[in-house]
């Protein structure tokens, strides 16, 4: 069972909580001290203090550089058979259909030189349509699907294409402040060409009106990066009286670091 950030995950009894007003307050300063420093940023802070709680989830040491290799004997491994046809498409895990506007995302997992990697295994996890995860810390008042669990799993091609079939996931509030909704979003989670490279990371859906307000999205504070966290339409990917489409291309890089 993959862990869910971004679920209510915090306590409001345990600090005082923070108007969207001082979150947004909070962005903004971090966001124009940003701007006037030299080095563009396109990972997202670790420590950000508008995201409460990454306080007491970032790395405290250093990463380190590791063997590759050294790591691919101890890493889990899996199998072709392991991963099922069915397995990415979250429309038919239950007896009935799910809930909600029929998506279908796609994309390339490619790496920092532009070529596909083939055979890698792409995991994501969502809400439902109304903004509910299965998980016993979501308890916000939106109904559970009962056919629709929210997790899914497929091996690249070797064009190194990965497509998902599911129902687009609502925004949902969660705890870091008072009034905060999380944008749509799906979870991704990818391997590139050795299990150091393992990224995890969300994709966002344009336009979405939540973005301006929303900590998580604002720690990517590169404009342009948090650009390419956000999927595109795709009239082409839709398909007649089927499903909408989105394309999302990701980029697994190559630094073999770990946290220890
Ligand atoms: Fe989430």
């Amino acid at each position: 069972m993959p862990t869910i950030p971004g679920v209510a995950n915090t306590s409001p009894s345990s600090a005082k909580v923070a108007s969207q007003e001082a979150i947004n307050a909070e962005i903004a300063l971090i966001a124009d001290g940003y701007e006037r420093g030299p080095q563009p940023e396109s990972h997202p802070r670790l420590d950000y203090p508008p995201y409460r709680s990454s306080a007491k989830r970032c790395p405290t040491n250093d990463l380190y550089r590791t063997d590759p290799e050294l790591i691919e004997r101890t890493a889990p491994v899996f199998g072709q058979q392991d991963v099922g046809p069915f397995d990415s498409d979250l429309t038919v895990q239950h007896l009935g259909a799910p809930i909600g506007e029929r998506i279908v995302v796609t994309g390339c997992v490619i790496d920092t030189d532009g070529r596909p990697i083939a055979g890698q295994l792409v995991e994501v996890w969502q809400a439902n349509a109304a903004g509910r995860y299965i998980h016993i810390r979501d308890q916000h008042p939106a109904p559970l699907d009962p056919n629709f669990t929210g997790v899914g799993r497929c091996l690249t091609g070797a064009d190194g294409r990965y497509s998902f079939t599911t129902v687009k996931p609502g925004p949902y509030p969660w705890r870091n402040h008072h009034n905060a909704w999380r944008p749509a979003h799906i979870h991704f989670s990818v391997f590139g060409r050795a299990f150091t490279q393992r990224l995890i990371t969300q994709m966002y859906f344009p336009g979405d009106p939540l973005f301006d307000y929303d900590p998580i999205f604002q720690s990517v504070l590169d404009r342009r990066s948090r650009e390419r966290i956000v999927a595109t339409y795709d009239h082409d990917v839709s398909s007649h009286e089927e499903h909408t489409g989105y394309r999302w291309d990701i980029v697994v890089g190559k630094t073999p670091m770990v946290n220890p």
